[in-house]
Formats: C-alpha cells, structure tokens, sequence
C-alpha cells in the first residue's frame, strides 16, 4: 500500500509514523509513505498557499492552485482514491478502514486554516472523512489515525501475536480489562479467576466483563451485540449448513444485513461475499433479496446460498448482470476443541519466496491472492526434503481449502495432515474450522468423514457475479 499525504507540514506526517508498528512496515517496505509538501507547488513567489475567503469571514482558505498542482504531480493517470479530511466527511470506522485498506494507493489531502477552495475539492476528492464530532487544527492528525488504522490490517504488518483477524470491535464488543504484574497494586488485587488457570472460566469471565462495559459505555454498540447474538441463534438452528455465517459473525467480519424469522442475510464487505439463507421458500426468498440495500448489491462479487430459490431471486434484482453459480457442495465443520493428530511431520508456514507454487497449482479467483494469503501466515507447505510438496490454508472469508499433493506423494496422509494442521491453528485461534467441498469431489467429502469433520445435509451454491 502506498500512503501519500498532501500537507502544509510533511514533517508532522513523517515523524509520526515513523516509528513502533507503521515504522516497522515502513522498513520492511510492506507500506510506503511520502508526505508531499503543498506550499512546493505554490506559483505566488513567497510560497504563499491561502488567501481571504469570498463573502467575508473570519480566517484564511487555502487556495485551489497549488492544492490542484500537488494532486496532479500524484496522480499517474487513473483516479487515485484521494480522501479530504474534515469534519464535514464521512464517519471514519474499522469497516472504513477495511475498505481502504483493499486499494493499492491513498492519497490524503490535509487542510489548514479555514479549509479549502471547494472547487478543487470537487474536481479531486472521492471521499470526504471525519475521525470524529469534534474539529482539530489540521487534517495531519486524521490522516495519521487513518494510515495507522488502514496499515494495521495489511497483511504482515502486524505479527502473528497481534493478529487483525481475532481482534477487538470483534462481535461488537469492547475490550475486557486486562492486568500484568504486580499482582496487588495501590491496595487492588487482580481478579482472581486470572489467576486461577481456568482457561474456560477466565474466557467466560472476560466475555461477561466486555458485554458489561459494552452494555455502560457504548449502549449503540450493544444493540448491535444483541441483534447479531439473536442471529446467531437462529443460524445454529442448522449448524452444519451456516457454519459459514455463524463463524463470519463470530470472527467480526461480516454483518447481519437483512433478518426477519429465518431468513438471514449476512454481508462479508472485506471478501464483497454476500451469505444468504432462508428456511424454504420463494416467497421468503424474494423478500429477503429485496431488504437487501442497493449500495450493498453494488458492492457485491460473491455468494454463497443455501436454497435455489435465492439463486432465481438474486439473479431476478441482479438483472442485466451475470450471475454464475461456480460450485454446489457441503459445508464440513470441526465442531470438537481437541487437536488432531499431524502424523507428516514437516510442515511450514510459507514464505513469500514460495508463492509461485500455489499460484501455480491451484485456479485463484484472483492472481494476488496466493501472495495476499502468504503475508497473512494463512497457508502451510508440506516439504519433503525441503522441496515444497503441497499445502493448503485458509481464505479471506475463513474457510479452509485449497488443498493441494502432488500426485506421487498423494494416498500417504499428508493431505490429511495439511488440512490436520490448518484446522489446529485456527482452533488454537478459537474459531470453529470449516471447508466448502463441492459435491463431485468424493475423494475429499470422505476425507472430511474421516478426519472427524461433519457435513452439512443441504446443499451450498456459491455464485460469482460478472
Ligand atoms: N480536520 C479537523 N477536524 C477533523 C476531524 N474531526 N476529522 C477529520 N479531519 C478534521
């Protein structure tokens, strides 16, 4: 990703983040940042950038020229998402931050003084951004807050321990109150549930500490907790068949769209993966299709469905485009919190070094993301003497898949230990691990049998739009 910042004061960008995790990325080249200096572009010979507003009023407005010629030298062509920070923009959030995070090149347009000329603003900006309800000085401050936010969720910035993935605003909760030595401080004692060794009582304590601070301080945010719960509820009504759902409302990815009764529609904005479900029916199909918001429709590429009638329905209000159903399968999940047994031995992590392999042994819907999964430590190698036989991982949306032997190793286990040890990892995560196995694949629906997994009864279309 490649941040780059139009300002009055290129220092401020650069020396706030330059260090701790941001100045990490920075040198491991996995984000790149350069703060542009307005007032270099400026025509008037004192440098001056700002000048008095038209129809009076107190301060300074920057003018359009050198703001338009700093933009220009930026831009290479095409429209670069270029975001204006102020007070008069859209709510920043983690999902904002989500979304920025999939584009290639940002460019931040920082204001001073009183703002900046409007004509410029509406030939350059695509997004007009607040941090929050209050007004700064300057917009170097949330340009800072919303690189530091955006980089956080890029693959291999933060490390495996500071994984993005399993992290708070997760299920639309706070964060639990935590405690490091001394164990008694100014006279207060650690809970002592965390000292107890109970890893179920610990995490049932913590879980009831997040809903209760949840429940005080952000009461919009618990309205939101209980809702997705109440979904939750009526998904596990057919685990096998939504584990999909329930794990993507689990893991905090994705949101409850549309509900009503056991019609359910969940919207994945990261992956653009719309996930539907409804009990039977046209009738509730074509109801739940039409609650879908436009904006969320437009925004969609994949779908994942467990009723034809959805397929007819979604393909209806699509009209105009094409809709593809790619695979009918099964859901499998590993409903069980013990570990499986990895009887191959050498497996890895892969490193970027290896990402031809996978690229090349497995169709990916698109061509970065073998790349895209290896910085985000999702997929593992089979080696056999260090030369990489096969893998298999994890995708964006969470299923496990991808699973790859070549054929002379193949019929040894060492699929099953693939797949043994991705299912490990993401239970030592604390997710419930599952796979999509399209039906034809009998080889790999037995597979699942074995290893202990369950498969869904019904059956799953996934759907790609084009
Ligand atoms: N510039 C000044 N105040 C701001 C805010 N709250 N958000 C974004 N940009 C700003």
């Amino acid at each position: 990703m490649k941040f780059k910042v139009l300002t009055l004061f290129p220092e401020m960008i650069m020396d706030g983040l330059k260090t701790s995790i941001t100045g990490r990325a920075l040198e491991n080249n996995l984000i790149e940042l350069e703060a542009v200096n307005i007032r270099e572009y400026s025509l008037d010979k004192h440098g001056k950038v700002d000048d008095y507003t038209y129809g009076g009023g107190a301060g300074m407005l920057m003018q359009a020229q050198p703001v338009y010629d700093a933009w220009q030298a930026q831009v290479s062509g095409r429209k670069t998402r270029t975001i204006y920070v102020t007070p008069q923009g859209r709510l920043f959030s983690q999902a904002y931050a989500a979304e920025l995070a999939q584009e290639e090149e940002l460019i931040f347009l920082c204001g001073h003084y009183e703002g900046i000329d409007q004509r410029v603003l509406d030939e350059v900006v695509t997004d007009y951004v607040s941090i929050g309800d209050y007004v700064l000085t300057g917009g170097e401050l949330p340009a800072m807050v919303m690189i530091d936010a955006i980089s956080r969720l890029i693959p291999g910035v933060l490390h495996n321990e500071e994984s993005a993935e399993t992290e708070s605003f997760h299920r639309n909760l706070l964060e639990y109150p935590q405690y490091s030595r001394p164990e008694v401080w100014h006279g207060q004692k650690v809970p002592d549930v965390l000292l107890s060794g109970d890893h179920r009582k610990i995490a049932a304590w913590r879980m009831e500490q997040s809903e209760k601070l949840t429940r005080e301080r952000r009461p919009d945010l618990y309205a939101k907790y209980e809702r997705q719960e109440a979904v939750i509820q009526v998904l596990l009504g057919e685990k096998r068949l939504h584990i999909h759902m329930i794990e993507n409302l689990r893991r905090g990815r994705g949101e409850v769209i549309c509900w009503k009764d056991r019609a359910v529609c969940v919207y994945d904005p990261d992956c653009r993966l719309g996930m539907f479900t409804v009990a039977s029916g046209r009738d509730a199909a074509s109801q739940l299709i039409e609650a879908i918001p436009q904006n969320i429709l437009d925004d969609m590429r994949f779908a994942v469905t467990t009723d034809i009638a959805i397929n007819r329905e979604l393909a209806d209000r699509l009209s105009g485009d094409t809709i593809r159903i790619t695979s009918e399968g099964r859901m499998a999940c590993y409903t069980q919190r013990t570990f499986l047994p990895v009887k191959y031995k050498d497996i890895r992590l892969l490193q970027e070094a290896d990402q031809e392999y996978p690229a090349s042994h497995w169709e990916w819907q698109d061509a970065d993301q073998p790349a895209e999964r290896i910085r985000a430590k999702a997929f593992y190698g089979a080696y056999a003497e260090d030369r990489l036989i096969g893998f298999c991982g994890w995708l964006s949306d969470g299923r496990i898949g991808y699973l790859y032997v070549e054929e002379e190793y193949r019929r040894q286990g060492i699929g099953t230990s693939l797949e043994a040890f991705c299912i490990n990892r993401q239970l030592e995560m604390g997710f419930v691990p599952y796979g999509f196995i399209p039906k034809e694949n009998e080889v790999a629906l037995k597979m699942q049998i074995n290893m202990g997994l369950y498969l869904s009864e019904g059956c799953i279309w996934w759907l790609e739009r084009s």
